[in-house]
């Protein structure tokens, strides 16, 4: 086995995400034994809160003290600072030791020079934005974290996202762009999709708050039919009703607009499309809807882009 059971963890960084992982660690009975950040402060104040942890300046310091590393500094840190450290002596002394970064985007390959001593490398994001208060120990419960690593590791680091109660998710080595870029759809997207609507509305005279108001519910109960039922039964309005004319006529009147609400309106409908079509019994309709979308956007999709304000 490459880790004892309770492997001693080690942090660089002292941020959001490194306060919400020592301290769940912490909580799971694993011995967190050392904490590095520059100010000095934010690393003292999560050793203090765990007792028996020391806080240093020195990242190597955290490399001496820990088996697993969790290098959990902003990405494009990640790789100068690994670069830094000595992993040499410790591994000629026969000891184990893996140097793991948090980063959704950056490859694990930022860590080859670690690597290259005999280290173990990997990579433990977790699909959660961390607020930095202590009530994320709790709110992470149920999250995934994804994790990118050679067997042994891989296994190590799903103990350790079990153990926050988290599931863990793994991805093919190098595939990092498309896994994170994705993830967005879920997260910024979904904003951008209500931003749009919003602005939409705002040309009713309603304002902001109003429209927040009306729409959040209805996302709330979108997210939880999908969980319930999956997307593809989740999924409303008039694509999933077969309703062909009235899906030409929000159409025409989103090309009207202007701009690119049409095109964006029309990308989005193709998805849904995609979605009916993976029901057991899709609308009756549904290839000539998908006939409708495409030529909306076969005259949509060359429009300019929105003039700045
Ligand atoms: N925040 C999230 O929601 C979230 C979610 C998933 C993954 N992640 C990933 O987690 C990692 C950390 O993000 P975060 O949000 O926790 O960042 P953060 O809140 O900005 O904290 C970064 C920490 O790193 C320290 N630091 C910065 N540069 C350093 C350096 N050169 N040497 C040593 N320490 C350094 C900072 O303290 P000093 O300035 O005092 O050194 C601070 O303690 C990133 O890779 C991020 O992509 C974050």
């Amino acid at each position: 086995m490459p880790f004892s059971l309770a492997p001693r963890l080690g942090f660089i960084g002292a941020g959001r995400l490194a306060r919400c992982l020592v301290l769940g660690f912490a909580r799971a009975g694993y011995p967190v034994t050392a904490i590095a950040s520059r100010r000095g402060d934010a690393a003292r104040e999560l050793a203090a809160v765990l007792g028996a942890c020391q806080a240093v300046e020195d990242p190597q310091q955290v490399v001496e003290a820990a088996d697993i590393v969790f290098l959990a500094t902003p990405d494009d840190s990640i790789g100068t600072i690994a670069n830094t450290l000595q992993f040499d002596g410790a591994i000629a002394r026969g000891a184990r030791k893996a140097l793991v970064h948090c980063s959704g985007a950056t490859g694990v390959d930022v860590l080859a020079g670690a690597a290259a001593q005999g280290v173990l490398t990997g990579c433990f994001h977790p699909l959660f934005l961390f607020s930095g208060a202590p009530a994320d120990v709790d709110r992470i419960a149920g999250c995934s974290i994804t994790i990118e690593a050679n067997a042994e590791l891989a296994e190590a680091l799903k103990t350790l996202a079990r153990s926050m109660s988290c599931h863990p998710l793994e991805i093919p080595a190098g595939q990092r762009m498309l896994y994170h870029g994705a993830a967005h759809y879920a997260a910024s997207f979904a904003l951008c999709a209500l931003f749009e609507a919003v602005q939409l509305w705002r040309t009713l005279g309603l304002t902001e708050e109003d429209a927040l108001r009306a729409l959040l519910p209805m996302l709330s109960g979108t997210i939880d039919t999908a969980r319930e039922k999956g997307l593809a039964n989740a999924l409303a309005g008039p694509v999933s009703r077969g309703d062909a004319a009235l899906l030409q006529k929000q159409l025409a009147c989103f090309e009207a607009l202007g701009s690119d609400h049409a095109a964006l309106y029309g990308l989005l409908t193709r998805r849904a499309v995609a979605l009916a079509r993976q029901r057991a019994h899709p609308p009756a309709t549904i290839d000539a809807i998908d006939r409708i979308v495409e030529d909306s956007l076969a005259r949509t999709l060359q429009v300019q882009a929105p003039s700045k304000p």
